[in-house]
């Protein structure tokens, strides 16, 4: 099974998850009881992996095991700590990032959202806000400058997880049950996306976004109510992929759908440390999803498991790329498979699900990697999967 010359081979990290002391973020907030209306979450991200210190170590693991791409987010409240204030040292550290990746002869594909706020944005005006479009479009010039080099550019990581689970603070990331998606923050999502592609497409660069793909299941008799059940948490996102010049995929699990809603799974399906079922073939049908509703170019942004037990990451791994495979058998654009998450990381409130290729000490900081990252890196200098 052999992919396309340039096929992009890498994996992904998210700002808030990797650096540490994200201390202007609204999460960072959140994590500390300081943020109204949140719960309270089982652990904070504190120093996380010291990725903000770290990333020149970890972008080399990943380029020397074979991949040639990096995904990582910019922080906005890094860059806009206060409103209106931007740091140009906190650019000037985000632009040593592309560097460093450019340098390896790493791929940089960069994101500009993913989850995390600045707490002046989410206190003063927040998703719900129409002033948050402008508000993103302003953010998309200011790093503007620093993106000179880079050609991929994520503008909002999983917009149908922050309308959803996002969008009250009191809903936690890792549970079941995916709430409805808030129309007016939905509708702000989509023009700010819209607004940050015009803007990064008149710099030319190819811009798109990531969707979480939750491969919703009807149950015999239940096909309608899947579809119904996927509308505002996947569809119109989708849809909105239109004319982009990608979009991103993102896929986890499966959800099936029966007369009350999700299914809770039985006792004896396989589940991840997300309390996610094993499902490798949900990427293959969040590929087939998008491309049918949007015909948009797709990279692979995201899709992994969590679990201490490498060598089922690896199964995994390799049952998703045989999905991606087939779907590309059928004529669908994929062009970049990028895994998550390069490290173990802060998984929106507890350190417990590990996804990570690689591991780390949380004393010294010591990075591990694990076999999982030297079977990905093969497969990449292969560009194809071995048997
Ligand atoms: C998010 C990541 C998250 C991962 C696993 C995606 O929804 O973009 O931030 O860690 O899934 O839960």
């Amino acid at each position: 099974m052999s992919f396309p010359h340039g096929f992009l081979w890498g994996a992904s990290t998210a700002a808030h998850q990797v650096e540490g002391n994200n201390t202007t973020s609204d999460w960072w907030a959140r994590e500390h009881g300081r943020l109204e209306n949140s719960a309270r979450v089982s652990e904070p991200s504190g120093d996380a992996a010291d990725s903000y210190h770290r990333y020149p170590d970890d972008m080399r693991l990943l380029r020397d095991a074979g991949l040639t791409s990096y995904r990582f987010s910019l922080e906005w409240a890094r860059i806009e700590p206060e409103r209106g204030f931007v740091s140009r040292a906190q650019l000037d550290h985000y632009r040593r990032m592309i560097d460093t990746a450019r340098d390896l002869g790493l791929t940089p594909m960069v994101t500009l959202h993913h989850f995390t706020n600045p707490l002046w944005f989410a206190q003063e005006i927040g998703w719900g806000n129409p002033l948050s479009v402008d508000a993103f479009a302003r953010f998309t010039q200011t790093v503007l400058p620093i993106l000179t080099d880079v050609e991929l550019v994520c503008t909002i990581n999983e917009p149908n997880m922050v309308a959803t689970i996002m969008a009250d603070s009191n809903n936690s990331f890792s549970g079941t049950g995916l709430p409805p998606g808030d129309p007016t923050i939905t509708e702000h999502l989509i023009s700010a996306h819209q607004f940050s592609v015009a803007i990064l497409r008149s710099a030319g660069k190819k811009a798109g976004w990531s969707i979480a793909t939750q491969d919703f299941q009807g149950e015999p008799g239940f096909e309608q109510a899947a579809e119904d059940f996927g509308r505002s948490r996947e569809d119109v996102f989708l849809d909105a992929s239109s004319g982009d010049d990608w979009v991103g995929i993102q896929a986890y699990t499966r959800t099936r759908i029966g007369a009350d809603g999700p299914v809770p799974l039985a006792p004896d399906v396989e589940t991840t440390l997300t309390g996610w079922e094993y499902y490798p073939k949900a990427l293959e049908d969040g590929i087939r999803r998008s491309w049918e509703r949007n015909g948009t170019p797709i990279y692979v942004t995201e899709n992994g498991m969590a679990t201490a037990d490498d060598a089922r990451r690896i199964d995994y791994t390799r049952g998703a790329l045989e999905g991606v495979s087939r779907a590309m058998a059928d004529g669908i654009d994929v062009r970049g498979y990028l895994h998550w998450s390069l490290l173990d990381n802060y998984e929106w409130g507890s350190y417990a699900p590990t996804f990570g290729l690689i591991g780390w000490d949380r004393e010294t900081f010591e990075r591990h990697p694990k076999p999982s990252l030297g079977w990905l890196g093969e497969v990449a200098r292969r560009n194809g999967l071995g048997n």
